[in-house]
């Protein structure tokens, strides 16, 4: 077989999803007029699959603190932060992230894709074992594989099945890092991170908790589902990124542990590519202080999550099991879904397709997630174009 051989199977996923020469992996929109409206083949679409939480892409202030540091200080730092030296306002963010955290200690990546290879592969060598559950992001399995750490998943949020493995660890739990996110991306379902924190210190563990979904969202000051149930401080790791509830791109880490500063120095996603550009940075900083100051954001997101998941509920879909600012209609048949799919994006309404082997089980999903920003209109527009797929 050829080197490139390999690529008719990733061609016959690419057919097997064109629906009429319509490609959900190819969406392209013309044009974004707001946090919640594109335009797709000209006319204008309600984007209900953006994690776009508290709205922010399209904050006046964020826009502004983008562009001032644009015009002040340039487009891009041209190189990493070990090579070139930070820009003051890197450091600045980290402080914030620091002090909104509660935590001493604050590192930024160029993306969350970034900060969980660089966290994981810094934390982990080939000796360390990994308890992971089953439905984490594809970027902390790569983080994972990274480091060479040996990974045991644990069944999706079971606290027998982890008290299992760790049991099983023996000795060895003391060198085990569990990994979990707050809330998850496809179902939009929380993790029991309070019995995870208990867990991991009955058994000397770590832990490392992904709030990619949960920042903004979750807790009495948006820090996150560990914030939430009142554990933040327990946990040895908690992970994110600026690209969804923040509106921006990069990621994070903040850690109670003052090795933290050391994965500078031995971190490679943090030393081998390019720091945040000034403006991303800027933004991310302005977002933050919106999510700070601004817990409406947090009232109205989850109020229209709320509407969204009950009326959807009504009309007898099966949704995942709790109500979150992700509402994932299941499918049984991944041709339901993706024709669903398709009548969504016709009647002017985005939702994202989700199909094995990238979901949980062998289900497919239309994933909705909604924003602070939707007006109650849209909501009931979603809910009204989704009515009509009912019983396609
Ligand atoms: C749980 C989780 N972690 C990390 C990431 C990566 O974040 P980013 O897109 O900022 O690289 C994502 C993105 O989808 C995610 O869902």
């Amino acid at each position: 077989m050829s080197l490139l051989e390999k690529f008719s199977t990733a061609q016959q996923l690419k057919e097997g999803l064109s629906n009429d020469g319509l490609d959900p992996t190819g969406v392209v929109f013309e044009d974004m007029l707001s946090a919640t409206e594109g335009v797709f083949h000209g006319r204008k679409t309600i984007m209900a699959g953006t994690n776009n939480y508290l709205g922010l892409s399209f904050d006046p202030a964020c826009i502004a603190a983008g562009v001032a540091a644009l015009e002040s200080q340039g487009t891009g730092t041209t190189g990493s932060r070990m090579a070139n030296g930070s820009y003051a306002s890197h450091l600045a963010l980290e402080q914030e992230l620091a002090d909104f955290f509660q935590c001493p200690n604050a590192m930024v990546f160029s993306t969350g894709y970034a900060a969980n290879l660089g966290v994981l592969s810094a934390v982990l060598g080939p000796e360390d074992a990994v308890l992971m559950d089953s439905d984490a992001h594809a970027s902390l399995y790569d983080g994972c594989r990274m480091s060479g750490a040996e990974v045991f998943r644990f069944k999706h949020n079971d606290l027998n099945s982890l008290e299992r493995r760790l049991k099983r660890l023996e000795a060895r739990a003391s060198r085990c890092l569990i990994v979990i996110e707050g809330m998850y991306s496809v179902l939009g379902d929380s993790a029991p991170v309070a019995e995870i924190v208990a867990l991991k210190e009955q058994f000397g563990a770590s832990l490392l908790v992904d709030e990619a979904h949960s920042l903004g969202v979750f807790g009495e000051r948006g820090c996150g589902v560990a914030e939430a149930q009142g554990v933040m401080g327990q946990v040895d790791f908690i992970v994110g990124t600026f690209s969804k509830s923040l509106g921006a791109m990069g990621g994070f880490c903040v850690s109670p542990h003052e090795v933290l500063d050391l994965f500078r120095y031995v971190s490679r996603p943090f030393i081998f590519t390019a720091s945040p550009s000034p403006s991303v940075v800027a933004t991310t900083r302005e977002a933050l202080r919106q999510l700070r100051s601004r817990p409406e954001l947090r009232v109205a997101l989850w109020s229209n999550a709320e509407r969204l998941y009950t009326s959807l509920q009504d009309l007898g879909f099966e949704l995942g099991p709790e109500i979150s600012p992700v509402v994932a209609v299941r499918f049984e048949q991944k041709e339901k879904a993706l024709a669903g799919w398709k009548v969504l994006l016709e009647a002017s309404v985005y939702v994202n397709l989700m199909v094995p082997p990238a979901t949980p089980g062998s289900a497919s999903f239309l994933r909705c997630s909604v924003s602070a920003a939707h007006t109650t209109e849209q909501i009931d527009m979603i809910i009204e174009q989704f009515a009509k797929i009912k019983d396609h």
